[in-house]
C-alpha cells in the first residue's frame, strides 16, 4: 500500500502545483484460465493489494508531463505528437490517450505522477494496472464519462498498438473490475462475469516469484496467439459457424488439425481443456472441494508446461518441488509465462516453513533469489 499523502506530496515536489486526483489500479493474480481469454474462453483472475498509483492534474498548455518514481525519470510530449517512443515506460500511458483522442475525446494537457508496489516483470500486468490508472485518472480528469468495462478495453488497446503485445482483456478487466474476497469468473466471448467468493479457510494463495524475464516473452505470446488463429481457421473449413477455440473440441482438432500439424493441434487442444479445467475450477470451489481445485492448478501447469510451451525450467522446479508437500494443495505458473510466479495453493500455516525450505534451494541451483508475496484478493480501480 502506499499512502494518498505520499502520492500528494511527491507530485506536488515533482510539478510544483496540486493534484486534483489521485487514481489506485491493482495488479492481478489468475486462478486458473491461462491464454484462454484472446480465444474467447474463460478466465479466473482477481485484482491484489499491490497497485500502480497515478496522481493528476490539468496544465494550461498542450503538454503531457510524466513522471515515473521507479525510474526517477520525466517525460515530455505534445498532445498533437502522440506516437510510441523509445522510452518504454511512457508508451502504457500515451497508447490510452491515443485510444482517447480515436474516440474524439475531449482533452487537454495533463501531469501525471506515477508510482507503484506491483513488482516489475513478475507476471502481475503491472502494466495493465498503469494503463488502467492512466485511462481512469484521465477520464475522471477530463469527466469523459467512459464505463469502467471501456476503459478496461483501452488499456488493452493501448497494449497491443503501444505496447506491442496481442493481449487478450484479462488484466486490464481484472484490474478495473475486481471486488474484494472474490474472484471474477469472466467469459471473454461477451464479458460477461460472475463474482466467485474466494473462500479457502485454512489455505491462503501464495506467489513465488522466479525473478526471471525474457526477453522473448511477447513475439513468444505473439505466436501462440498466432497457432490458435490458424487452428479455428482449419476447423473453420468444414465448420464455417465456428468463431474461436470456443466453439471448437477436441474432436475437431483430433479430425482437421492433428493431420496437418501436430504442433499446432497440442496448442489448440490445450486451449480447449484449459476452459473444462477452468469450469471444474469453479466447481470445486463453490462446493469448497479445495483438493480439486488444486488438482486442476497442477494439471493445468503440466499442460502449460509440456503442451503450450510457456513456461521455463525455474517454473517448472518451483511447481515440481511444492508438489510433494501435503500442504500444497496446487501450484501452477500463472499469466503468459517465460518467468515470472507461480501461484500456489498452501496450508496458511505452513507458509512460512514453505518459503524458508525453498529459498535456498533455488537460490542455490539457479543463482537467483525467490520472493515470496502473499496477496489479498481486492477491489479493482479506484478514486483516493
Ligand atoms: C498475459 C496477457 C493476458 C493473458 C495471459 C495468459 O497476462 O496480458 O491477456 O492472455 O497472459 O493467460
Amino acid at each position: 500500500m502506499i499512502a494518498k499523502a505520499q502520492i500528494e506530496d511527491r507530485y506536488k515536489t515533482v510539478f510544483e502545483s496540486q493534484p486534483t486526483h489521485i487514481v489506485r489500479s491493482p495488479g492481478r493474480i489468475n486462478v486458473i484460465g491461462e491464454h484462454t481469454d484472446y480465444n474467447e474462453g474463460f478466465v479466473l483472475p482477481t485484482a491484489i493489494d499491490k497497485a500502480i498509483y497515478v496522481g493528476v492534474g490539468k496544465r494550461e498548455d498542450d503538454l503531457i508531463r510524466l513522471y515515473a518514481e521507479d525510474f526517477k525519470a520525466y517525460f515530455e510530449i505534445s498532445l498533437n505528437d502522440i506516437r510510441p517512443v523509445d522510452e518504454g515506460w511512457p508508451n502504457y500511458i500515451l497508447g490510452v490517450v491515443n485510444q482517447l483522442k480515436e474516440r474524439q475525446a475531449h482533452i487537454g494537457g495533463f501531469n501525471m505522477y506515477i508510482d507503484g508496489d506491483v513488482p516489475l516483470g513478475a507476471g502481475l500486468s503491472s502494466s495493465a494496472a498503469l494503463e488502467c490508472a492512466a485511462g481512469y485518472a484521465l477520464n475522471t480528469l477530463f469527466d469523459l464519462q467512459i464505463e469502467r468495462v471501456e476503459i478496461a478495453k483501452i488499456g488493452q488497446l493501448a497494449e497491443h498498438t503501444y505496447a506491442g503485445v496481442k493481449c487478450g482483456i484479462m488484466d486490464q478487466f481484472a484490474s478495473v473490475m475486481s471486488k474484494a474476497g472474490h474472484v471474477v469468473k469472466l467469459d471473454c466471448r461477451d464479458l460477461s462475469f460472475s463474482y466467485k467468493p474466494l473462500e479457502l479457510g485454512d489455505y491462503a494463495i501464495l506467489l513465488l516469484n522466479t525473478n526471471v524475464k525474457h526477453s522473448l516473452a511477447s513475439s513468444a505470446y505473439n505466436d501462440r496467439r498466432e497457432a490458435c488463429e490458424s487452428g479455428v481457421a482449419l476447423v473453420r473449413k468444414e465448420y464455417p459457424e465456428v468463431n474461436s477455440l470456443r466453439d471448437v473440441s477436441v474432436a475437431m482438432l483430433d479430425a482437421l488439425v492433428k493431420p496437418v500439424n501436430e504442433d499446432m493441434y497440442t496448442k489448440c487442444r490445450f486451449v480447449v481443456e484449459e476452459n473444462q479445467r477452468l469450469n471444474a475450477a469453479c466447481d470445486a470451489l463453490e462446493s469448497g472441494d479445495l483438493e480439486e481445485l488444486g488438482r486442476q492448478m497442477f494439471r493445468a501447469h503440466d499442460g502449460l508446461s509440456k503442451e503450450y510451451e510457456v513456461s521455463c525450467k525455474e517454473l517448472d522446479f518451483l511447481v515440481d518441488y511444492v508438489k510433494s508437500f501435503p500442504e500444497v494443495l496446487g501450484a501452477r505458473m500463472m499469466g503468459g509465462g517465460f518467468g515470472g510466479c507461480t501461484i500456489n495453493l498452501v496450508k496458511k500455516s505452513f507458509q512460512d516453513l514453505l518459503i524458508e525450505r525453498l529459498a535456498p534451494i533455488y537460490k542455490e541451483k539457479f543463482d537467483l533469489e525467490l520472493t515470496a508475496i502473499k496477496v489479498v484478493p481486492s477491489n479493482g480501480t479506484e478514486l483516493l
